[in-house]
């Protein structure tokens, strides 16, 4: 049985709009039918277990209270003391970055590309899906977030490009949300990759990166797509949702620490000023300092309701400052700029003689020369696809990139050049 898209579309718009001062007159929350979804044992919640998720939620006071309240909860008290005695987190075993291949241009059909666009737009689907069990306070079994995350995985072991591609794209069909959870773990993957970390490890961070702001679906939604400047009340709000998303956190069965300290820390920084716990965090796991540097990328990629968005190659440069400034981890960032150039994969470039390109894969030192496929003649008329040519900008003298361009690739768009 499945859910039909359109009012599952609905649901989720209005579950993530609710305040959870209105739980209680929400119909949605009794279950129907179609809330039989899923019939795994491990997955039945019962209606005292959902009361008792959405009375602890109701308990947390507004504002900068209610954020105190959570930085000195048990909560986040007891992950503060296994971070303290984690000792796992640096690389281990054999390097993915060893094992990875890349398939060029001519080996990509074009099933092949509309197959791995598929695997995108089904992953939002089921990130949706997922907001949906979680905010109703149901249980869900940790391999759900495997089923979203290892067909990319599988993609990447061969084809680590079309994976950085997807991670600039924006999916309009779908929330702001959803496209940020994914993406945040496909630049997760390919940062943990070039750090040098195993398989396992990074899936874990993938995985981690994935739910890293699960907790902004339990969130005021009035606060979330405020077209206004935010009020500070509302900033206390939005500063609450690395330990609010423990709560959902913890409706997933069998997960393993290191997701939870993602979601706790992404928004520490080095310098001891960032949250929950700023000053008083001695210990970021590195996972978590991988996934803010992913998260911040992304956020400044893509327009927010309070602010425009910064084309990738400026927001590279976002990054590289807070790295300077010692708010991020410098090899990290590197290894960000390794691979994603100084034009990241995926975006649109303007060519010195007026010809427009897309960038299809980065030159492993030479992060200003990449490879790209060019995509319009000299007077801007577009060539067909037949007609797009690659050029390594590393093996060209006369040929460079003038300046990225703010321009995105649309859904029918995103597979071209590639
Ligand atoms: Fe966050």
């Amino acid at each position: 049985m499945g859910i039909k898209s359109a009012k599952l579309n609905s649901e989720i718009k209005q579950l993530l709009n609710i305040k959870f001062d209105d739980l209680d007159n929400l119909d949605l929350l009794e279950e129907d039918s179609e809330g039989h979804l899923f019939l795994d044992p491990e997955e039945i919640t019962s209606p005292q277990e959902k009361q008792t998720f959405y009375q602890c939620l109701q308990d947390i006071p507004k504002g900068k209270e209610g954020f105190e309240h959570l930085q000195e909860s048990q909560k986040a008290k007891a992950i503060d003391g296994k971070l303290e005695n984690c000792t796992n987190g640096a690389p281990d075993g054999p390097p993915l970055h060893d094992a990875l291949e890349q398939i060029g241009v001519k080996d990509r059909t074009s099933s092949y590309k509309k197959g791995v666009q598929d695997v995108y737009d089904a992953a939002l689907s089921q990130i949706e899906q997922l907001f949906l069990e979680l905010i109703r306070g149901n249980r869900v079994k940790y391999s759900r977030i495997q089923e979203i995350t290892d067909p990319f995985t599988k993609n990447f072991m061969t084809d680590q490009a079309i994976i950085q591609n997807l991670s600039v794209f924006y999916s309009i069909e779908h929330d702001y949300l959803p496209n940020h959870f994914l993406r945040n773990f496909l630049l997760a993957i390919n940062i943990g990759s070039s750090s040098g970390y195993s398989l396992p490890q990074v899936k874990q961070m993938g995985e981690a990166a994935l739910l890293a702001d699960i907790g902004m679906i339990m969130i005021n939604g009035d606060i979330r797509i405020k077209k206004d400047a935010l009020t500070q009340e509302d900033e206390w709000e939005l500063k609450k949702h690395p330990i609010i998303g423990l709560y959902a956190l913890e409706r997933l069965n069998g997960i393993p620490d290191e997701i939870v300290f993602v979601a706790y820390q992404h928004h520490e920084r080095l310098t001891g000023d960032g949250y929950p716990k700023g000053n008083q965090s001695r210990v970021i796991h590195p996972y978590a300092q991988i996934v803010a540097i992913a998260d911040i990328f992304d956020a400044l990629c893509n327009e927010r309701a309070y602010r425009g968005s910064y084309n990738p190659s400026e927001s590279l440069k976002s990054i590289l400052k807070m790295a300077v400034s010692g708010h991020l981890d410098k090899t990290y960032v590197h290894n960000l700029i390794k691979y994603l150039s100084a034009f990241p994969v995926g975006s649109l470039v303007l060519l010195n003689d007026n010809r427009m390109a897309k960038v299809i894969q980065s030159n492993a030192g030479s992060p200003l020369k990449p490879l790209i496929s060019v995509l319009t003649d000299k007077k801007e008329q577009t060539l067909s696809e037949k007609k797009i040519f690659q050029i390594d900008c590393s093996q060209e003298e006369d040929i460079y990139i003038e300046r990225p361009l703010n321009i995105r690739a649309g859904k029918n768009e995103v597979m071209i050049g590639f």
